[in-house]
Parts: C-alpha cells; sequence; structure tokens
C-alpha cells in the first residue's frame, strides 16, 4: 500500500523516480510525487563538516556525517498530482530539473482524499524537509496539535505531515538526529524517506512495520519499498528491519538502529528473472498471470517432490521439522485471496493430516484469546509478505509461543522474516491487484506441507504417490483450460450485463465460490456473493430471480449430489446456473444454461483446476465493461495499513 522509491548517485535522478514509481503504482494509484533538491537552485550550497567515520568492514568507502551550516538557501522542489503516475510525468516535463538524489511516492490514501495536496512527499514550513511515508501515524492528532500551538502551519489532511513538521523542529544541523527524535515520537507503523534541502545527497530511510528495501549499486544507492521497484537498477539488496535506519549518500551508505549504533546487515543478490516485469504482449498483468498458472504451479512443487518415497521435501521447513512432527494444532493466518486459499488448506490439511485444524482470518485474529503454545503451528499465507492484519497475526502468534510458519511469494519480507520457517511460492512478481496464478500456488505448496507432514502420519505411501502424480498433471490440465479462454470468454461476455451474481460450492469448492465472487466483485464491480451451497436455503435463496445468475462448481466429488439438488432449487426459482464442472453426464448438463468443462483430478486438487475459468470469467466480464483491470478503484495491492 503506497509505494516509494529513492535514489542517491550521480546519474539524474527524475527518470529513475518516474521509472521506479511505474514498477511500483500498483501498490496505490490515488496520487503521486516526488521531491529533488534542483542543482540549478539558487544557494550557497551545504558546507560538510566531518563526522565520525565508521570503522564496520561492511561499509569500505564512506563515510562522513554531514553536518551542515543552518541554511544554504536552497529548498526543495517538490512536484505532485492527484492520479496516476504517468500524470507525474507530465507535469514534470519541462521543468528542466537537474538534480540527483531524490525521493517519491505513490499513495493509496488513508488520511485525507487523494489529492495534491494530501500527496506526498509532505513538506515542512522552511520548504526545506521533504518526507514520503508508507504506513499510519496512530498520534498525529496530538503531534499535529503540538506542533500548531509551536507555530508550525499544515497544508494537507494527511498524517504524514506531522513527520516533516517533527523533524524540523528537532534539527539543529544534524539531520540523522532531527530523524531519530522524530521517530522516538511516533506511534503506528511506518517506511519513510528524508531529504534536507541543505544535507545535499543524503536521504533518511528509517522502518517500523512497513517494508523498506535498500538498492546497492555502483557508487549509487536507492530504497524501494519493494524489490520489484528496484530491480531494473540492481539485483543487491538489503532487507531493513523494524527498527533501522539506513543513511544513504553517495560515497556509501550506513545502517543503525535506533538506538544509534551501527548494523551489519548482509547484502541479497536477487535472482533477475523472478523480477523481470512486463506485461509480455498480453492486455493486462492479470491475463498474463492467469496464463502464467502452469509455470507458477510447476515452480511450487519444482524439486519438491520425492516420487519414489511419495512425499514432499521442502527446504525451507527442514530447520523446523522435529518441532512440526510433535504439533497437535495448525491455524492458517491469512487474508483475502490468501485466506481463501487458506480455507481450503483446513480442508487439505484435515484430509491429509492428523492434525486439528483451524483457519482464521488475520484481521480478526488478534481479538480472540487463543491457547497458542508450542503444540500449536500459525501458518501464515500471503503473496506480498507484508498484509499488516497478517504481520500482527503472526507477531500476537510469536508472543505467546507458537511455531510460525509462512507461504510467502515476496522474498525477504516481513513475513518472511518474522516466522521461524517456511516455503516461498516462487512464482515471481504478481502486478494485477487480482490475485492470481499466487492462489493456486498457495493451494498447490499447501497440499506438499500436508503431504509432508501426513507421510509421518497415517498417509500411506501408495497414498502419497498418486498425490505426486495428480499434483504433477497439474500444469498440462491448466494448459488445457487456457486452451479454451476463447469459449470462455463467450460465455462471459453472455454474463456481463448482470449487476448481481451467486458462486456456490460445497467441501473443498465452498472456497472456490468465496474466491471466484471475489475475482468478480473486485475488478468488475458487479455485486457477487460466495456462498457455501448448503447455506443458500438459509437466506441467500431469497435473492434468486431471473436476473440473479449463479456460477456452480460442480466436480465429481462425495458432494456432487448434494449440489445438484440445490442446482435445482436454483432452477425452481427461474435462476440461470453457469456450471464449473468435470462431470459430463447429464444430471449437471440438464439443470445449467452453461458449462465450462475442466479436467479432473483428485477432489482435493480439483480447486486449483475449477478456479482457472473463474478467474477468466471474472477478466472477461471486466475487460467487457471497460473496467481498470490491474488497478480497481479504492484497492492496492498491497495492504500494509490494518
Ligand atoms: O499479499 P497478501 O496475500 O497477504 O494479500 C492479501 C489480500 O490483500 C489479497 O489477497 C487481496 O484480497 C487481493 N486483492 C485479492 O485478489
Amino acid at each position: 500500500m503506497c509505494g516509494i522509491i529513492c535514489y542517491c548517485g550521480h546519474k539524474q535522478v527524475v527518470p529513475i523516480l518516474i521509472e521506479g514509481l511505474k514498477r511500483l503504482e500498483y501498490r496505490g494509484y490515488d496520487s503521486a510525487g516526488f521531491a529533488v533538491v534542483d542543482n540549478k537552485e539558487a544557494g550557497a550550497g551545504p558546507q560538510s563538516m566531518n563526522g565520525g567515520e565508521t570503522n564496520s568492514p561492511q561499509l569500505k568507502n564512506l563515510r562522513k556525517k554531514t553536518r551542515i551550516s543552518p541554511d544554504s538557501g536552497k529548498k526543495n522542489k517538490i512536484v505532485k498530482t492527484q492520479g496516476r503516475v504517468g500524470r507525474l510525468e507530465k507535469k514534470k516535463i519541462g521543468l528542466e530539473i537537474d538534480a540527483t538524489f531524490g525521493i517519491a511516492h505513490t499513495r493509496w490514501a488513508t488520511h485525507g482524499k487523494p489529492s495534491e495536496i494530501n500527496a506526498h512527499p509532505q513538506g515542512d514550513c522552511s520548504g526545506k524537509i521533504a518526507v514520503v511515508h508508507n504506513g499510519i501515524i496512530e498520534n498525529y492528532q496530538e503531534l499535529k496539535k503540538e506542533l500548531q500551538e509551536k507555530g508550525h502551519k499544515f497544508k494537507s489532511d494527511t498524517d504524514t505531515e506531522v513527520i516533516p513538521h517533527l523533524i524540523e523542529e528537532y534539527f539543529d544541523g544534524d539531520l540523522e538526529v532531527a530523524v531519530l527524535k522524530a521517530v522516538e515520537r511516533l506511534h503506528g507503523t511506518f517506511g519513510i524517506a528524508v531529504i534536507h534541502a541543505d544535507v545535499e545527497h543524503q536521504i533518511i530511510i528509517v522502518k517500523r512495520g512497513s517494508p523498506i528495501i535498500i538498492g546497492v549499486g555502483k557508487d549509487e544507492y536507492y530504497a524501494a519499498s519493494d524489490s520489484n521497484a528496484l530491480a531494473p537498477f540492481t539485483n543487491r539488496m538489503i532487507y531493513l528491519s523494524d527498527d533501522e535506519m539506513a543513511v544513504l549518500n553517495t560515497s556509501g551508505y550506513y545502517i543503525k538502529n535506533l538506538r544509534n549504533e551501527l548494523l551489519e546487515k548482509q547484502i541479497e543478490i536477487l535472482d533477475a528473472d523472478e523480477y523481470r516485469v512486463d506485461k509480455k504482449g498480453f492486455e493486462h498483468y492479470m491475463l498474463k498471470e492467469i496464463f502464467e498458472q502452469p509455470e507458477s504451479v510447476k515452480n511450487a512443487f519444482r524439486g519438491r517432490l520425492i516420487e519414489n518415497e511419495g512425499v514432499s521435501k521442502l527446504g525451507g521447513l527442514e530447520p523446523v521439522i522435529d518441532r512440526l512432527k510433535n504439533i497437535k494444532k495448525l491455524i492458517i493466518v491469512s487474508c483475502g485471496t490468501s485466506y481463501y486459499a487458506g480455507l481450503l488448506g483446513r480442508y487439505i490439511f484435515e484430509n491429509l493430516t492428523e492434525l486439528d485444524v483451524e483457519t482464521a482470518l488475520a484481521s480478526e485474529f488478534r481479538y480472540r484469546r487463543l491457547k497458542l503454545d508450542e503444540n500449536v503451528a500459525v501458518l501464515a499465507i500471503s503473496q506480498s509478505g507484508e498484509t499488516a492484519d497478517t504481520l500482527a497475526a503472526v507477531k500476537e502468534a510469536k508472543r505467546k509461543g507458537a511455531l510460525l510458519l509462512g507461504i510467502v511469494n515476496s522474498v525477504g519480507t516481513g513475513i518472511a522474516q518474522i516466522t521461524d520457517a517456511g516455503v516461498y511460492n516462487h512464482a515471481g512478481p504478481e502486478i494485477g491487484v487480482a490475485s492470481t496464478k499466487i492462489y493456486t500456488s498457495q493451494l498447490v505448496i499447501q497440499t506438499l506441507i500436508a503431504l509432508m507432514i501426513g507421510r509421518y502420519q497415517h498417509i500411506s505411501f501408495i497414498e502419497g504417490s498418486e498425490i505426486i502424480n495428480a499434483i504433477t498433471k497439474l500444469p498440462e490440465q491448466i494448459e488445457e483450460i487456457l486452451a479454451n479462454s476463447k469459449e470462455i470468454e463467450e460465455i462471459a461476455l453472455k454474463y456481463s450485463r448482470y449487476r448481481d451474481f451467486l458462486y456456490i460450492g460445497r467441501l473443498y469448492n465452498y472456497p472456490t465460490a468465496m474466491e471466484g465472487a471475489l475475482k468478480l466483485k473486485e475488478i468488475s464491480y458487479i455485486h457477487a456473493e460466495g456462498y457455501p451451497a448448503g447455506e443458500m436455503k438459509h437466506g441467500p435463496i431469497s435473492l434468486i430471480d431471473e436476473d440473479f445468475p449463479t456460477v456452480a462448481i460442480a466436480p465429481d466429488d462425495l458432494a456432487l449430489d448434494k449440489m445438484i439438488s440445490n442446482m435445482q432449487e436454483i432452477k425452481a426459482r427461474n435462476g440461470k446456473i453457469l456450471s464449473i464442472t468435470n462431470v459430463t453426464a447429464h444430471k449437471v448438463l440438464d439443470i445449467s444454461d452453461d458449462v465450462i468443462y475442466v479436467p479432473g483430478t483428485l477432489p482435493i486438487l480439483q480447486p486449483i483446476l475449477n478456479i482457472v475459468p473463474l478467474q477468466l470469467f471474472a477478466y472477461y466480464i471486466a475487460n467487457e465493461r471497460g473496467c481498470d483491470i490491474d488497478k480497481p478503484r479504492n484497492l492496492a495491492k498491497s495492504v500494509t495499513v490494518e
């Protein structure tokens, strides 16, 4: 939620900031802006005074702490716009900025509506301090009042604006000290980047709760809220942890904790291929990502199956394997699509293991009086690895001593850092706000974890081998569905003018119904309710008439006959039915107005195939309605606020 990109080096900064913002725009896109110090600005320029040079071996080239005389006469140049980065790019044309360091931001509004004034960077009274911020400052109202009483003038409705004013209040020539003092006063979560017009070539970054990554180039340094934004510039990254501060300048960087102690952090080398972001000729990222599923599903199980032992092997869980063998209860916590993956995960783990399994919405988890101890494992599922609700749930579970596991796609992010052990999806970046390829990948990985645990329990070699065999066929079965996309598009167009939909499923496909409905509503803005089919008669059936179609997920499993009864109840009320099924028998065909066939697999894996046509169905309807599919209104890709 919100994106930050910063650069400090010898190149012109504005094109770098714009390029970074474009890559971050999926995180938030209601306004954007940047702040730089223009070399053409009148002013005496800063005077450096050497501070303590560090002796850390990590900090070879460096590092003079820059102190300055109080006023060089320079001010920041801040350029902002409401709306997309494209508008910002147009706005800077003709400004002829000559600057080699700066900070930039793309926003998803929390405090204050989307507008140019509320866009970041936010500044102080002097026009010298500029700040970009991800997260929320919970005590901003009291800080604002205090600062106003001291004479500070505020322009925006944002919580962020208190930060530059606080820094201004504490600034007496040493920006680092002022930032440290200001941060001490902040409650909430933040990833911030700060510049001061008199402190040339210095950017100060602080992280608490919201992710910030440092990119290390050759005599140039970057910071961004995710590695996707840095991928075109460098593959050398440092993941900051909470309560750490990085100071970047052209001769190097150093990292400290908030007690002002220097830290040594490892530089991680990213696999450039994993971070390659382009649409590869598809009209939208979402469509590209749907079509990437044969590959992302394969990546989820590649190298993780031991066929001759009928078992899976997950390197990321090896360090905790002995603890894992002894746990009695598993709680899966997640949000949105990842929650629906967890909902299905419950059925998968119940089926393949002897664990007592529960699925919990991360946003509700911390309100419960749960008994968590060393016999309980909490599995957090998150594409971004930075969803604030999921992170908060994991922290709660950590406090209570549970074993913390993660399934995360974005490498090195908060959830990946805090968990005891975990499994990466290795699905590459997912840019479309609607999650698609990660959902199917999350289902595969949960099956692998369940199989691994189950093989220590009651699952036999034969059963294990059957599951492995079925998993390895999934990529080509998904290809088969994708090859049918024209037909799915034609069906979608028939349904594109309805205003309401019901999605129903039972057993393993109750989560499929929930996820299918979420896909439709989030990108097409059509009202869609996902429901367990058996619950329909307890209320929602009152909605059904000829203008309220139902999508019925009705594969060949233990629940099929009951599903057919529910579908008949809909038909009896003139409801239209679109079925997703692997059943060619007339019992499904006869009560369906339209049918999308999918290949058959084991019932626990069938949802991995069933969701693919539902993703396409939602996509084609949204496209037909002219919706902004990759950036649906009011949404953002990573939700870093609670
Ligand atoms: O990054 P996460 O998997 O933790 O994100 C969770 C949800 O915010 C996310 O799945 C959201 O619901 C998607 N927009 C669904 O398509």
